[in-house]
């Protein structure tokens, strides 16, 4: 759960967001989140030019606990899987370059750990799930084996018993002829089975924390909503957290508690995804959300000072949703081109000459905590 001063119903967070550009806020109780990440700044060198490093992490810090989920949104080149690899430590190195930041995992510090110690913690109590499945699955071994090497490995069971706890859970993810797949091999099965498996794979050591990077983004509309219902409640009946990255803010508004959006390498808009929906603040989320189908046909209310407050798309004129879907101009820029300032100005509708002298901190906006040097109000805004 975003630890915001428990002004949505529902948020039990009593402290700051971590992680602000060396902020030390921190929170005055006692819990300990599951997963705490401060101040992470990551980089990658160019190629031959060793010293010189772009930074596609630039102080991102979140917090998220026990049985909730988290979804980092922005488009594409944001920075969100190059932060989520990094919580595991995969990131290839060189090119990539930790230059500062802390992630804790149930209190301990995964920064501090051996390599060993962190394979104890990888795909056991951390469990990852990638857009392709073919990537991750061993095409020259049926997926019983693959699915089971873990459980072997991890919990030392024999092969007959492996073999029925994955049975077990592909039942769980809806397969309909559970020991049927698992003698096939992986490229005998559709996407959305590959996916299915992908997500027992993931569950089946009952891990405290999923992160799912784009996990539904290969699949069609249909399936990877099935998908997305089939992750929520094994993690709501399992108490597992999920992390989900994400583009699309209809799968947001579907499954997270709380959202960080990300631009340029940092969160600039964090908050309860009730809040985050109903009244953007920054910009970047306005548009986000104004170019996002999704905002047409979910409950979420437009965005604060839009024309037509209605959150049923039959109720908005066609020229206005057209209007809306409108797309953010221009691109993020590239780890070795942000602009200074805040780096979303040369794209903002709302910007004015200090955006381009100053870097905003990501401040308490009333609702959500937001990066805007120009005040709280976008939304209220032309
Ligand atoms: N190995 C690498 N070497 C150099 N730059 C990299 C490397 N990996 C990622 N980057 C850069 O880091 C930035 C963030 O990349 P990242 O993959 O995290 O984006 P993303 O938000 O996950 O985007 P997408 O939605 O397309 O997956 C991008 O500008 C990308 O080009
Ligand atoms: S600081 Fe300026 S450029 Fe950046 S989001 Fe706010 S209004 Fe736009
Ligand atoms: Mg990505």
């Amino acid at each position: 759960m975003l630890n915001l001063a428990g002004r949505e119903a529902g948020t039990t967070g009593t402290f700051l967001p971590p992680g602000q550009g060396g902020s030390t806020a921190s929170k005055p109780d006692d819990r300990e989140a599951l997963l705490e990440v401060r101040d992470l700044r990551l980089g990658f060198t160019r190629e031959g030019v060793r010293e010189e490093v772009g930074l596609a992490v630039d102080g991102v810090g979140f917090s998220l606990e026990g049985g909730k989920t988290l979804c980092l949104v922005g488009e594409s080149g944001c920075g969100k899987s190059v932060a989520a690899l990094h919580l595991l430590r995969l990131l290839p190195s060189p090119p990539a370059k930790i230059l500062g930041g802390t992630v804790r995992f149930k209190g301990q510090d995964l920064g501090a750990l051996s390599e060993t110690e962190l394979n104890r913690i990888r795909g056991d109590r951390i469990c990852m799930i990638f857009q392709d499945p073919m990537s991750s699955l061993n095409p020259v071994m049926r997926i019983g084996a693959q699915m089971g090497e873990g459980l072997r490995l991890h919990r030392g069971l024999s092969a007959r018993a492996a073999a029925r706890e994955v049975e077990a859970v592909l039942e769980r993810v809806g397969m309909p002829d559970p020991a049927g797949v698992a003698r096939e091999f992986p490229h005998r099965l559709s996407g959305g089975m590959r996916q299915r498996v992908m997500i027992g794979m993931a569950v089946l050591p009952g891990p405290d924390l999923i992160i799912a990077d784009e996990a539904t983004t290969a699949l069609d509309a249909v399936t990877g909503k099935r998908i997305l219902d089939l992750l929520r409640s094994l993690t709501e009946s399992s108490g597992a957290s999920l992390l989900f990255i994400t583009h699309d803010l209809g799968i947001v508004a579907r499954i997270a508690d709380d959202t960080a959006v990300m631009y340029a390498g940092r969160i600039v808009e964090y908050g309860p995804t009730g809040a985050l929906l109903a009244k953007p603040v920054h910009p970047y989320t306005v548009g986000l959300l104004r170019s996002s189908p999704a905002n047409l046909t979910r409950n979420s209310s437009p965005p604060r000072g839009s024309p037509a407050r209605s959150g049923r798309s039959a109720d908005i004129p066609f020229r206005e949703r057209r209007r809306r879907l409108a797309a953010i101009p221009g691109a993020v820029p590239g780890i070795w081109d942000r602009p200074a300032g805040c780096s979303f100005h040369p794209r903002c509708a709302y910007a004015v000459q200090r955006c381009s002298e100053e870097d905003p901190l990501l401040r308490d906006a009333g609702g959500t905590f937001s990066r805007c040097a120009a005040g709280a109000h976008s939304g209220d805004r032309p």
